[in-house]
């Protein structure tokens, strides 16, 4: 038996085939444009995803004997607006996760609304990123559009339907809504009423490792899979990713280092932030979990390497900074390139390096970038203290998780241990499994999780750093506030 784990990213689609002990047999990456009309705008257009996608499938399944493949599961880049009209076309380019054009609406919801009834109504208040603002946003500024809307689904969503003809969404992604009820797993009428959007404009509602159907006929045809491969609904990237990492049940916590930066606190009760500084969505195992999430991480070093100094060797540029090197870094680097989410919560903030002299060199300004990284995951580690969690320990994956550098700053800056699963394809490998589950291999996630991840490395923090990099951090922590007010006035 085999499955295809479907991790539709933000630069790329990334598609692993695995097998039912875990292994993975082949992987495939397809990259796709990314556009930004406007300073802090993202899209993306869905017709590029599902040409990525079906390119995928078929050089992911050219050597195999593709009567094998069962099931396919898709973690997916969250929040990202997809409006289809009555003939299931797409109205517009969808607007992505990391798109800061929500401003105002995101404002009038937390202010008219108001947080408190948001959050006894979703679990959650609004983000600029989130895609109920971006519905508001939709109905003011194209109103041609927005009356035209006859589905409203999220990026993954897209691909299923075109899968299976099935218009689905799964819990832990719709929770990035604001649309849905996450403690009792339904549609909220009143917040699709603030949105002026009805419940028949939804997607039907799944558990993630539940089949939404087989693939249609004439995509079986042009793919070659066969007419009975199933598909589940998947569930949004990062608790995919904690699937892949087997952060599921209570308490588990996987970090993840992609385009954006995530710290994800399984649980198997719902509970929510007091702050709603961090979210409070639905888990893919059934349960739910607490995340911070930062708009650029990986991405930052991406940009840094690609843009700035012209070079696609990300480890060259690394190999001169030593153990010795960390914690005494002088320049700090600020990683709003896109606002920020978690914890902080502004679309105006930008990114900055800052403490730079005449002796700072390339690879101060590297690991400075590395470090505003870690700097900024350990802001929503710090609210997740303050709530009481305890944690010692996480999980880690994400393109970041590759950089053995890397992973020794995020850990001395946290002062906990991360572990590195088998693979770093944490959404990828996370769908497949929620499909082996949608397919019957496994009894369920835990069952799954259990059986098929491992852990195969493992970073602990030096003592000595991780004191030098709490007395950065403490230092790190005075920038933002210092530059909050200019940043507005930059644009
Ligand atoms: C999570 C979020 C990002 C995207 C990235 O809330 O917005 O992690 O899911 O794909």
């Amino acid at each position: 038996m085999l499955f295809i784990g479907i991790d539709l990213g933000t630069s790329a689609v990334k598609l692993l085939l695995v097998d039912e002990q875990g292994r993975i047999v082949r992987s495939v990456t397809k990259e796709y444009p990314l556009s930004f009309p406007r300073p802090g705008w993202s899209e993306q257009n869905p017709a590029d995803w599902w040409k990525a996608v079906q390119h995928g499938i078929l050089e992911l399944t050219e050597h195999i004997d593709k009567s094998e493949v069962r099931g396919i599961g898709c973690g997916g880049q969250m929040h990202g607006l997809v409006v289809l009209d009555e003939n299931d076309a797409v109205i517009r380019p969808a607007i992505l996760w990391n798109d800061g054009r929500t401003a105002e609406e995101t404002d009038w919801l937390n202010t008219e609304v108001g947080k408190d009834k948001l959050s006894a109504l979703t679990a959650n208040i609004a983000f600029a990123g989130f895609t109920a603002p971006k519905l508001l946003w939709l109905k003011k500024h194209e109103p041609e559009n927005f009356a035209r809307i006859k589905k409203i689904m999220l990026p993954k969503d897209y691909i299923n339907y075109r899968l299976t003809g099935v218009h689905a969404c799964d819990y832990s992604d719709a929770s990035g809504m604001l649309l849905l009820d996450v403690e009792h797993k339904r549609w909220s009428k009143e917040m699709l009423d603030v949105c002026g959007v009805t419940e028949e404009q939804m997607p039907r509602l799944f558990e993630s490792f539940e089949v939404i159907g087989n693939i249609q006929g004439f995509v079986s045809g042009s793919l070659g899979l066969p007419r009975d491969c199933k598909v589940v609904a998947g569930a949004g990237d990062n608790a995919a990713a904690a699937v892949g990492t087997g952060v599921v049940g209570e308490g588990g916590c996987n970090i993840s280092l992609g385009t954006s930066g995530t710290i994800f606190i399984s649980s198997k009760k719902f509970g929510v932030d007091p702050n709603n500084a961090l979210h409070a969505f639905a888990h893919a195992d059934g349960g739910w979990h607490l995340m911070g999430c930062m708009l650029s991480a990986a991405s930052c070093n991406k940009w840094f390497c690609d843009e700035i100094l012209k070079t696609k060797d990300y480890a060259g540029e690394q190999v001169d900074i030593t153990p010795d090197d960390l914690g005494r870094n002088r320049v700090f680097f600020l990683p709003y390139l896109m606002g920020e989410r978690s914890p902080i919560n502004d679309t105006d903030a930008r990114a900055c390096f800052i403490g730079m002299s005449m002796d700072s060199s390339r690879a101060d300004l590297v690991q400075a970038v590395l470090e505003g990284v870690a700097f900024a995951t350990r802001d929503s580690f710090e609210v997740a203290k303050r709530l009481g969690l305890n944690i010692t320990h996480s999980m880690l994956c994400g393109g970041g998780a590759r950089s053995p550098l890397w992973r020794a700053i995020l850990s001395n800056v946290l002062n906990i241990r991360l572990d590195i699963p088998q693979t770093e394809e944490g959404p990828g490998y996370g769908g497949a499994m929620l499909a082996m589950v949608g397919c019957g291999a496994y009894p369920g996630v835990q069952a799954c999780a259990d059986a098929l991840v491992r852990v195969t490395d493992s970073v602990e923090p030096d003592p000595a750093i991780a004191a030098r990099y709490e007395e950065r951090y403490q230092k790190f922590k005075t920038i933002y506030p210092a530059l909050k007010s200019v940043f507005p006035a930059l644009k």
